[in-house]
């Protein structure tokens, strides 16, 4: 090429969740018997859509303007049903031209952290949900910043070291936070979030928070919104439908902003966003309309509680299980749909193995940890071939610890209980295999 025509950031591009999926199609080509824990979609899992949620969308897909364009902020009943929401919880007061339509929240971190300008950074969670993290470095054409979730409190944020990151890096534009968290399934605490808002306020900075999982916490943990705490700062937060109605399919989230007025760089920021979508026409329609019929339904509540009821029961039963198995720290999911296990240090090192018979899905085993030699990388793949059980590997989540993430899907009781005593089982073995030697 006359031109480098690389993206600077390009090199940041990762998603593991993803990427591993064509290692796990490989060792089931071989007859591998597969468990699928790596994607966060529960209707892949085996999740059942309720039919009146069902007629909703069949309703709207026999009404010829469910094919139509809508406008670009979005459909706008939909926009003021959503606003009415926030306002009726009585934090944060928002109209709808606050609230953005994107297709799906994969749309919208790309194209918030995009359009943002090259030297404004974005401090985030370390464990993050890939997408946060590999935007924001793709953005910048550099590392991702982050601040520490402290798996020996639960994985909450360490404040201080939050407030000392802002304080010395004046590149610092915002603030990322996601609640319930992925990887981790930490539920913020208001004290928590307000505490993140006053570092914000106090560095006049925006708090941008990820709300996909916010209807999903369970067995006691809040649900406290960025609306409920902002006050007069800066924010905007993250929604969508993938996770909570569930419908990934649809490709449908919302940004709503708040305190648009305050400052007019965060007013010129958002109007960015608006310009962007504008180039593209508009967001997808037909789940735009569905949003407020499915919503304002009675049966909705109840759906969600039930929902996150079961999610409950899972991360009870899983970390049951778990619980006592050495080298390993499990902290029990508060929201979300993932657990993720931490490989105490040294645990997992970089020549462990495990048992393989077959000795074709060994030889594709050792051609993936030739590629990949992190002691998590090497486990989640010995895990695949010794067992179809197929997790994420931690330190692919921006993070520098070892462990990986497993989900809370798999809806047949007797198949997730095999998977996380296979689990528990495996690194039992493997722990007392290393003290035999
Ligand atoms: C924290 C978080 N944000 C956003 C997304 C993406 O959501 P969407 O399906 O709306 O693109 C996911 C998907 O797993 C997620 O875990």
């Amino acid at each position: 090429m006359r031109r480098n025509i690389v993206h600077i950031g390009a090199g940041e591009l990762t998603y593991a969740i993803r990427e591993i999926v064509e290692q796990g199609d490989r060792l089931e080509a071989l007859g591998v018997e597969m468990a699928w824990e790596n994607i966060g979609d529960p209707v892949q899992k085996g999740e059942r859509i309720p039919d009146w949620i069902k007629d909703i969308v069949a309703d709207l897909v026999r009404d010829d303007s469910s094919y139509a364009y809508c406008p670009t902020r979005g459909v706008p009943a939909t926009r003021e049903f959503l606003a009415a929401r926030v306002n009726a919880r009585g934090g944060a007061r928002i109209g709808p031209d606050d609230i953005l339509f994107f297709n799906g929240l994969g749309d919208a971190v790309s194209k918030a952290l995009g359009f943002l300008r090259r030297e404004a950074r974005i401090i985030g969670p370390s464990p993050a949900y890939s997408t946060h993290s590999s935007a924001e470095g793709a953005h910048a054409g550099d590392h991702p910043l982050t601040y520490t979730l402290d798996p020996d409190k639960g994985w909450q944020p360490d404040l201080d070291e939050l407030r000392q990151n802002v304080r010395y890096n004046p590149a610092i534009a915002g603030i990322l936070l996601i609640n319930p968290d992925n990887p981790t399934g930490v539920v913020y605490s208001r004290d928590t979030l307000e505490g993140v808002v006053a570092i914000a306020r106090e560095f006049d900075l925006f708090v941008m928070c990820d709300e996909v999982y916010i209807n999903i916490t369970y067995n006691g943990a809040p649900a406290v919104h960025l609306s409920d705490v902002i006050g007069d700062v800066c924010g905007l937060s993250l929604k969508g439908i993938s996770k909570e109605i569930p419908w990934p399919g649809s490709r449908c989230g919302w940004v709503e902003f708040y305190n648009r007025e305050v400052d007019p760089i965060f007013a010129r920021f958002a109007k960015s966003l608006v310009d962007a979508k504008m180039l593209e026409v508009c967001s997808t329609t037909l789940p735009q309309r569905a949003i407020p019929l499915i919503m304002g339904d009675a049966r909705y509540a109840p759906h969600l509680a039930t929902r996150a009821a079961e999610f409950g029961r899972r991360a009870v039963e899983a970390c049951a299980i778990l619980s006592g198995v050495r080298g390993i720290t499990v902290n029990e999911p508060q929201g979300a749909f993932y657990l993720t296990v931490l490989f105490d240090r040294g645990a997992v090192t970089n020549s462990m193995s495990l048992p393989i018979p077959d000795r074709r899905v060994q030889r594709v085993v050792d051609e993936f940890t030739q590629k990949r030699a992190e002691p998590d990388f090497r486990f989640v793949y010995y895990l695949m071939g010794a067992t179809g059980i197929v997790v994420v590997p931690l330190s692919s989540f921006c993070c520098e610890r070892h462990g990986f993430r497993i989900t809370l899907l798999e809806c047949d009781d007797e198949r997730r209980r095999w998977t996380f005593e296979t689990l528990a089982r495996v690194i039992r073995d493997y722990q007392a295999s290393r003290a035999n030697t």
